[in-house]
């Protein structure tokens, strides 16, 4: 018995997005979808979903869409906001369209605001997501704050306290860690995802952040080499570095 699930083709094209079932069985019978170099012409027939059906399958020429599960890792640039539903350009933006139909949905592992940039995860796969954001799973995010006025050097203690209760909220802060970069540039490494979070810990310590930029998940930093705007899918070890040391 194959280890893979195995789905209809038609569904398959459909959920991955690339039309109704519908459309899909007229992609078929048009011999746009191609397995090992032979047209299908059934779109009943069950396909395995093995890793390597991307490169084993073509539709219109072009490489089959990486099926469920996908996680990718993205640069988020300012200006974009994480969610369909939020007012404002959406990241969503920066997939090809088809990808914003996939079933199931690709969802942003958490949040950043309009305008903080940085490491963001993308994913379909609910357990992973759960996972992650989780405070129960400790995974670290580590943010690059710019701020407004110099630090006073009480910032740390208050944020390593695990006494901070933010304006409007009722439980305090897990605590929190703030490396110092220079006066006006620290990192700080929360295990929390509240609403604005890392702005809403300066403005408690009487300070404003001016920039703000994710530059690390778990050990899993934003990798040099993905430019703003810019993703891919998150490897295996990626992954595992999420998880690292927790
Ligand atoms: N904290 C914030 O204030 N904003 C973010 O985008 C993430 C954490």
């Amino acid at each position: 018995m194959s280890l893979y699930p195995k789905v209809r083709v038609d569904r398959l094209l459909a959920n991955l997005g690339y039309g109704s079932r519908r459309e899909a069985q007229d992609f078929i019978a048009a011999g746009w979808v191609v397995l090992d170099g032979v047209a299908l012409s059934d779109a009943g027939q069950r396909l395995a979903i093995t890793p390597d059906l991307t490169t084993r399958m073509r539709v219109q020429g072009a490489p089959l869409d990486p099926p469920a599960p996908l996680t990718l890792i993205l640069h988020k640039p300012v200006g974009l906001v994480c969610s369909h539903r939020e007012a404002g350009r959406s990241l969503y933006e920066l997939l090809p369209s088809r990808w914003r139909r996939r079933v199931p949905a690709l969802s942003s592992v958490g949040r950043l605001d309009v305008d903080t940039s940085g490491l963001l995860l993308l994913t379909d796969d609910g357990g992973l997501l759960h996972k992650i954001i989780s405070p129960r799973n400790h995974v670290a995010k580590r943010y690059l704050a710019t701020l407004q006025q110099p630090l006073r050097g009480h910032e740390a203690a208050v944020f390593a306290g695990g006494a901070l209760i933010l304006e409007g909220d009722t439980s305090p802060l897990a605590p929190a860690t703030l490396e110092t970069l220079s006066s006006t540039t620290a990192h700080l490494t929360i295990t929390e995802g509240r609403y604005h979070q890392v702005r809403r810990m300066f403005v408690a310590v009487g300070n404003l952040v001016i920039a703000l930029h994710r530059d690390r998940i778990g050990e899993l930093d934003l990798p040099a080499d993905l430019a703003a705007g810019s993703y891919r899918r998150l490897s295996p070890a990626e992954e595992s570095a999420v998880f690292a040391n927790r």
